[in-house]
């Protein structure tokens, strides 16, 4: 099968997850969520008790297995599709994904992934895992906006308070993920932007598969 690589980047809440999704079920297209690595590796050392700051800590990376299976994530076998989305591991997969040694293996295990029709989506994908891949999207949202999409997947009501909550918590993590040394979400070279803040899931999905198939019949 030949290869048809596609890099979707962006910062939290601008749909990359949902849109890859899409894009796999309506190309057949397999897609990889990075960002769920991070979780797992963060999950993982916040149940062992480790050190989240200290690259030592993280030795275990060689001896676990990360697998992924349409849209669930298992470590050693076990499904953590959930738990990878508590709280506690969202406040800190922002500093795990900031230390050298995670970055370095993970980012190994997804350029052996990348072997068919994939869709990755991450914050480094365009720039450092695929940097030949044959479509690279980075998408964007008002921060606002992003804060509620990300409070709606969990509530049917979103009060002014948690709007105000969760806008601060994705600054602060556009700001670490951003500012970071090591592979620092960027735009990528080459890469279409595409602002979210108005459109709806449907529509960028549809840009985005017309993009492929103008790319795929050239
Ligand atoms: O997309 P997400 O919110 O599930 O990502 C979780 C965290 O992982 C986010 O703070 C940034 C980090 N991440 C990264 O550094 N590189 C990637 N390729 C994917 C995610």
């Amino acid at each position: 099968m030949s290869n048809f690589l596609v890099a979707i980047d962006g910062p939290a809440g601008s749909g990359k997850s949902t849109i890859s999704e899409n894009i796999s079920a309506r190309c057949g297209f397999i897609h990889i969520d990075t960002g769920s690595m991070y979780r797992a590796i963060t999950l993982y050392a916040i149940n062992n008790n480790l050190v989240l700051d200290d690259p030592n800590s993280y030795s275990f990376i060689d001896k676990i297995n990360i697998r992924l299976s349409g849209d669930k994530i298992y470590l050693d076998g076990k499904d953590i599709t959930r738990d990878i989305r508590n709280r506690h591991v969202t406040e800190n997969v922002s500093l795990v994904s900031s230390i050298s040694i995670v970055r370095e293996k993970l980012v190994c295990l997804q350029k052996k992934l990348a072997i068919g029709k994939i869709v990755m989506d991450g914050r480094d994908i365009g720039s450092v895992v695929l940097p030949n891949a044959n479509l690279k999207i980075f998408l964007t949202a008002e921060s606002k906006i992003r804060a509620y999409r990300r409070l709606k997947e969990k509530n049917e009501t979103i009060n002014e308070t948690d709007l105000i909550v969760e806008e601060k918590n994705i600054k602060r993590r556009d700001e670490l993920d951003s500012n970071r040394v090591n592979s620092p979400l960027v735009v990528p070279a080459g890469a279409i932007i595409i602002d979210t803040t108005k459109l709806n899931i449907e529509e960028v999905t549809n840009k985005i598969i017309d993009l492929i198939n103008e790319r795929l019949n050239k």
